[in-house]
């Protein structure tokens, strides 16, 4: 007879005075930072999607400050604040502490069911900050792109017009709607269209995109610009038909170029005169970024229809919003405006956080005052034509939205690398320094996170002057 399971089993008395095997004492291994690492690097390789464009594949495990910690190691001083968002710096201990203490009351009010209390005292704060008084009635959203969209649906449903013109060069997002409007670049779009109709594009003051030689004027850009916009109105997108005209007061994507006061106005009187609202996108620029609370101040008198913000106002947290007027506001009708994480109320309360330390510690100070030393700086580099400052052809920007423009291969220099600005931003990143490009055009971006201090000016003025030497040896200038 087989012996049965049972019957093969010792009896429990026996396995009770049965010493237990000896433990061997090998501990489990752990992994090594640089195994962990890789480990990372491989999933995302493998599962994370490669349309997202990474400039490295390094894994950010903490930040402080400026200051970024990779999983492998490395210490990078970082002046992207990811894209212009970590305006108060990583994980600053004042947004942190309201995002906790609110995460421990409550995480998410839907805004089509209640208010939450961090969303209204932060629209109480924001009314304080407007360019305007008039811009009094706001809808906050998640991201950027997000409210570009409402700024699109507002524009089209108050003015019952269908069309929209916008800036060549001009970037406003990646959903469809914003997409459609966005002009910097053909990879943010191309393939997937038709995108939405009824958008016109008219010319930047720029000299660049203009094909102008550089040294060209401003009124004279301006007035070129002022030109094409009059031939879009009377060849493109009759004034009666148009509801918008969108425009960043700092061209960001685009090339950080600022709008001349001058551009911004004949905008603002254009629109006024053929009742076209006027759209400032102040997603990059908004919140201090150049020095003002919101870049179109330099524009005096000249005061949107309609806003939209996001990025450094939350220091990471997502929260975008979209400010008008009430009387235009009042057009959407109730449910036509809303999103599920629409006014999150921990990204709220960072908000809230975040822009009450930006008045309270006077942080546009610092920015003007880190701003002229940043771009003096990068102008000393672009003089100094002995150690590579002749590949620089501009040093542009205001406060902490700065760009470096260089050589393109010309007609002279036929054979200069198109892509010198990706070349010292490699050479930055060597030496632990991040830096962005940006624009069809051969130009670095800085956009530190706004409460720099001197030391770290000093610190990426150095790096990026080695950069610069570096490239111009290996470019042979
Ligand atoms: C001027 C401007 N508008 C819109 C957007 C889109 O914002 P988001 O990426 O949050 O959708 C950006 C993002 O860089 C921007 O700079």
């Amino acid at each position: 007879m087989a012996p049965s399971i049972a019957s093969t089993e010792p009896p429990l008395k026996d396995l009770l005075s049965t010493p237990p095997p000896p433990v061997l004492k090998k501990p489990s291994p752990v992994p090594s930072a640089t195994a962990t690492t890789q480990r990372y690097q491989a999933t995302a390789e493998k599962h994370i999607t490669s349309a997202v464009g990474r400039l490295r594949n390094h894994v950010f495990a903490s930040g402080s400050g400026l200051q970024v910690q990779t999983t492998d190691g490395r210490q990078l001083l970082d002046f992207t604040s990811g894209i212009g968002v970590t305006s108060l710096g990583h994980a600053h201990p004042v947004v942190t502490a309201a995002i906790v203490e609110q995460a421990s009351s409550i995480v998410h009010v839907q805004c089509g069911i209640a208010l939450s209390k961090p969303y209204v005292e932060l629209v109480e704060q924001l009314v304080t900050m407007m360019p305007s008084p008039t811009l009094d009635s706001f809808f906050l959203w998640s991201s950027g792109s997000e409210a570009i969209e409402a700024a699109i649906k507002l524009a089209r449903t108050k003015t019952r017009r269908n069309n929209i013109i916008v800036m060549q060069g001009g970037y406003h997002g990646r959903t469809a709607g914003a997409a459609a409007l966005t002009r910097s670049k053909t990879s943010f779009f191309a393939g997937t269209g038709p995108l939405m109709p009824c958008v016109y594009t008219t010319a930047f003051p720029y000299w660049h995109a203009l094909g102008l030689p550089q040294d060209t004027p401003e009124e004279e850009l301006v007035r070129m610009a002022v030109h094409q916009l009059e031939q879009t109105l009377a060849q493109q997108s009759a004034p009666s038909d148009t509801a918008a005209i969108f425009v960043e007061p700092v061209i960001g994507e685009g090339g950080y170029v600022p709008a001349p006061p001058a551009f911004l106005r004949a905008l603002r009187e254009t629109c006024s005169k053929h009742g076209i609202l006027l759209v400032v996108d102040e997603i990059q620029t908004g919140f201090g970024r150049t020095g003002a609370n919101f870049a179109i101040e330099y524009a005096k008198d000249v005061v949107p229809d309609i806003m939209t913000f996001a990025k450094g106002f939350a220091n990471g947290m997502p929260l975008s919003g979209v400010v008008t007027r009430k009387e235009i506001m009042e057009c959407m009708p109730a449910g036509s405006l809303g999103g599920t994480y629409a006014g999150n109320a921990v990204a709220c309360a960072a908000a809230l956080a975040t822009t009450k330390y930006m008045v309270e510690m006077d942080v546009l100070g610092n920015v003007r005052r880190r701003g002229e030393q940043l771009a003096q700086g990068l102008r000393d580099i672009a003089a100094d034509t002995q150690n590579g400052g002749s590949i620089i052809a501009e040093v542009r920007g205001t406060g902490l939205m700065l760009a470096v423009e260089f050589q393109s291969p010309s007609s002279s220099n036929p054979t200069l690398p198109a892509n010198l600005n990706k070349l010292v931003q490699d050479e930055c990143y060597d030496r632990n320094l991040l830096v962005l490009t940006t624009s069809i055009y051969p130009v670095l971006r800085l956009i530190p996170a706004l409460i720099l201090t001197e030391a770290d000016v000093n610190v990426a003025l150095r790096v990026i002057k080695e950069a610069v030497k570096a490239v111009a040896r290996k470019a042979g200038m």
